[in-house]
């Protein structure tokens, strides 16, 4: 054969591939100009509310998190929004906002503060947040780890070590019963990905890693930690509604022509998505086995943000800003703000056929702009959405108020409430007021 019919024929091919992949995995945007976002459509058993992690506003706090804010130079949480103190005013803005459930998580690191030793004194006030919680008729849901965890679990290796996992389990199984009379909806763990990516491969999150194979061994184990946890609980308390939050990224190819941006993506969608829905339908993952994990949820917790563009040469730190289309608007945070990819998360996590929860979505938004723009697309989304047949049933808006961001400390404001760090005083945003509107309205 001729050396150009060779060529041809690989031209051919590649346009055809591409044109294919073009054709059947569209990147969904819409004229938001022509939605309505106001028709907001929610059926009368929808349960709304706003989602906060230990770490991020108790302050005080000491683990595996203060350990690297200090020994990486970071801002340091230190006081955070002194919910530990002030959790009780801060529940009635729970009631102020009129939700119907909250999303908190427990704080290991005190109620286990050295190994084997229990702190029942944190878990007291635990229990009465539970407690004032349901007496305001909003339903607790717990996260049993959002990121943080004790010191001496770090030291041992933490989520690294396979053999670290039971620590992980007995743990919960010792605090579980404390609340399982109480608290119906458990989610396991936060964001297995995030954790383990931002802190084995990026080195943004404690233990500050930077190596890929790292990341993948500890979101795996992670996995199995979760898998173990749902079966020891419901040995526990067979009726528990127990799950865990996933962040579902969407990663597009940055050029839609370039097939190596297509590769990136699908490779990118499947280790930060696809791995761990794969666990959770198929017990397996990055081509290994996690029996227990299969089936290990009873429904499933989605995170949703936004989507990444790919191309080979991704940036290796988020303090890069990432590509974006030129229609999109950019967030705070450097990412855009990308509603439609709501409704793809959601038809990924369709595949597990179990019940959904938004345990989280937001975005930091200091001056409040595009909070209220940001909330009604994605309600909209949601709303459609069940129209259309998903199973969602829950939405909690990320955050409540304002929180210790991570890595990114408190430059990013997350919250419906402004929080003053200072005065430690919290003020409702106008987005926050959108908020307690549309819950006013679909709660009727
Ligand atoms: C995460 C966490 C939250 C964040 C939120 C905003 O996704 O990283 O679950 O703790 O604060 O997502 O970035």
């Amino acid at each position: 054969m001729q050396w150009h019919v060779v060529i041809g024929i690989i031209l051919l091919a590649y346009f055809f591939i591409v044109g294919f992949l073009h054709i059947f995995l569209p990147e969904k945007h819409l004229n938001w100009s022509e939605v309505n976002t106001n028709n907001l459509n929610f059926p009368e058993t929808f349960t709304w509310g706003v989602a906060t992690a230990s770490h991020q506003i108790e302050g005080g706090n000491s683990n595996n998190w203060t350990q690297f804010e200090e020994r990486e130079k970071k801002e340091a949480s230190g006081d955070a929004c002194d919910h530990w103190n002030l959790w009780a005013s801060d529940h009635d803005m729970l009631v102020e906002l009129g939700v119907t459930s909250y999303r908190f998580s427990i704080e290991w690191s005190r109620i286990e503060p050295e190994e084997g030793e229990w702190n029942e004194d944190a878990i007291e006030v635990y229990s009465a947040m539970v407690d004032s919680l349901l007496a305001k008729g909003i339903e607790p849901m717990i996260t049993l780890h959002h990121f943080s965890h004790p010191i001496w679990f770090e030291e041992k290796g933490g989520f690294y070590e396979r053999n670290n996992l039971p620590y992980f389990v007995d743990y919960c199984a010792k605090i579980y019963p404390y609340f399982a009379d109480r608290v119906n909806k458990w989610c396991t763990v936060n964001e297995p990905d995030v954790f383990s990516i931002m802190g084995y491969h990026m080195g943004m999150f404690p233990p500050g890693k930077r190596s890929p194979v790292k990341a993948i061994r500890v979101m795996t184990n992670v996995m199995i930690a979760h898998g173990e946890v749902y079966h020891r609980l419901k040995e526990i308390n067979p009726n528990s509604y127990i799950g865990l939050a996933k962040n579902v990224t969407i990663f597009d190819p940055y050029r839609r022509w370039n097939l190596l941006h297509w590769l990136t993506s699908f490779a990118l969608n499947y280790i930060w998505n696809g791995a761990i829905i794969s666990a959770l339908s198929r017990g397996r993952m990055y081509g290994k086995s996690v029996h227990r994990v299969k089936k290990s949820a009873d429904f499933i917790g989605l995170n949703y943000y936004t989507h990444v563009l790919t191309s080979p040469f991704l940036p290796q730190t988020t303090e890069i800003d990432l590509p974006s289309r030129k229609h999109e608007t950019i967030t705070e945070f450097g990412y855009p703000m990308y509603a439609e990819g709501l409704e793809r998360a959601t038809k990924w996590l369709q595949k597990l056929s179990i019940p959904i929860e938004i345990t989280e979505n937001g975005v930091a938004d200091a001056e409040d702009k595009l909070r209220p723009i940001h909330l009604k697309r994605h309600l909209w989304v949601i709303g459609n959405l069940i129209s259309n047949g998903a199973d969602i049933r829950s939405y909690y808006h990320w955050s409540l108020m304002d929180n210790f961001e991570w890595a990114e400390g408190y430059s990013m404001r997350f919250g419906l409430y402004e929080v003053d760090y200072e005065s430690q005083t919290r003020s409702l945003r106008e987005s926050g007021k959108i908020y307690q509107q549309i819950i006013r309205d679909n709660n009727a």
